[in-house]
């Protein structure tokens, strides 16, 4: 019998509508499988909490999410709370307790009418943008100094350690490996004269010892006209923090959005939980409205089911999203449909019911 148990911590804005259709999805799964049982705690954490009691999450939050074996998010942030406090004070500071060090972020165009890009097909957009997830330009380091004064000056400074940079290109040399598939870092070492000509350095010396993969190396500028222009060239990616965050949402527009790309917050030793959550925000304008696009979230219940050893339902469920797909009048408006949020997680499961039939 294979028990999970998740925290969730549904957040803010269309965080909780899309982690109800997430959830529903583990349940049926649950249903049609007499060997896996979930069992779910909630959290209440988040923007409304912190109105109410002055902080994100309790105390000893990290204690208490440190006894499950995931955490399953929706969103953090919401108008009221400034971002920068409501990040780090919740979803950051899971990241980075936990050590989540890797954050997978499939770019899979799941269906060719989804792309905006002309004549490119599912052949074409099929890459994993691994981004380092605990450092670098998140590291939190700086100064904010005679604030207010003319001569007022503010410091955000990069981290990126030897231990850090090595063992997340480590971890894309692997999967690259693995899967048999290329490997290209993007950095910018032109600008960023400490930083990122050191991450080349680790990526041209681990490269060492994988003379099997074969790798390219961009500049963060150019890979982004590349993102557009040939995705295909991109099978196995590895960036720092900043630009993982800003190429994968670049990523999601090229596979039809931020309504279907999700993320995994990896700690591959699993010495402490690991977090799954869509990459889209809270997107306030269309919150309480069930008309969020809860596919982003329940394509994270299938990197759950894959971190936890269960394929062939990571693999059900991904069929199932890419089978709902064909019919876009039923999906959210995002998608060019009138389907309602919760709608489109029920298409979910009886699509699930069907493929175990
Ligand atoms: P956002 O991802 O919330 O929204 C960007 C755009 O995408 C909006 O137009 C929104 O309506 C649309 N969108 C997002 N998810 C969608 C979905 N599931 N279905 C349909 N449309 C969807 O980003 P933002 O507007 O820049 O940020 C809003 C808030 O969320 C901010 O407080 C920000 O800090 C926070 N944020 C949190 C996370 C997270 O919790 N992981 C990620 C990004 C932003
Ligand atoms: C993401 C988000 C977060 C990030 C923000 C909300 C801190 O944009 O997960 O992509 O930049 O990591
Ligand atoms: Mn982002």
């Amino acid at each position: 019998m294979n028990e999970i148990s998740i925290a969730l911590i549904p957040g803010d804005g269309i965080g909780p509508e899309v982690v109800t259709e997430g959830v529903k999805v583990l349940k049926a799964i649950e249903q049609l499988d007499a060997n896996l049982s979930f069992l779910f705690t909630e959290f209440p954490w988040g923007c409304e909490y912190y109105l109410e009691h002055g902080k994100m999450m309790d105390e000893d939050g990290i204690e208490r999410l440190a006894d499950f074996d995931a955490i399953y998010l929706g969103a953090v942030g919401y108008p009221g709370v400034p971002d920068h406090i409501s990040l780090w004070d919740l979803l950051l500071k899971i990241r980075k307790s936990f050590d989540q060090y890797v954050n997978l972020r499939p770019i899979t165009l799941l269906n060719p009418t989804l792309t905006p890009l002309k004549d490119k097909g599912e052949k074409d957009i099929d890459m994993l943008v691994i981004r380092e997830n605990s450092e670098g330009e998140y590291a939190g380091a700086g100064d904010w100094l005679f604030i207010g004064k003319p001569e007022e000056v503010v410091l955000q400074t990069g981290v990126f350690s030897r231990k850090g940079t090595e063992r997340i290109i480590r971890y894309a040399y692997e999967e690259a490996r693995h899967s048999k598939r290329s490997l290209t870092s993007i950095s910018k070492g032109n600008a960023l004269n400490y930083s990122m000509v050191f991450w080349d350095e680790v990526f041209e010396e681990v490269g060492k010892e994988y003379p099997d993969v074969d790798t390219y190396s961009y500049l963060v500028d150019a890979a982004s006209l590349y993102f557009v222009t040939d995705p295909e060239r991109f099978e196995v990616v590895v960036t720092s923090n900043l630009f993982g965050d800003i190429m994968t949402d670049l990523g999601a527009g090229i596979t039809g959005g931020l309504g279907l790309a999700t993320g995994a917050n990896i700690n591959p030793e699993r010495e402490y939980p690991s977090m799954f959550e869509p990459v889209h925000g809270s997107a306030p304008t269309i919150a309480g409205k069930q008309i969020a696009n809860p596919i982003a979230a329940i394509w994270s219940v299938s990197q759950m089911l894959e971190f936890f050893g269960e394929q062939e339902w990571a693999n059900n469920v991904l069929t199932t999203i890419q089978h709902i797909l064909l019919d876009p009048s039923t999906l959210t408006p995002d998608l060019g449909g009138n389907g309602t949020t919760k709608e489109v997680g029920d298409q979910v499961v009886e699509g699930l019911k069907k493929i175990v039939k």
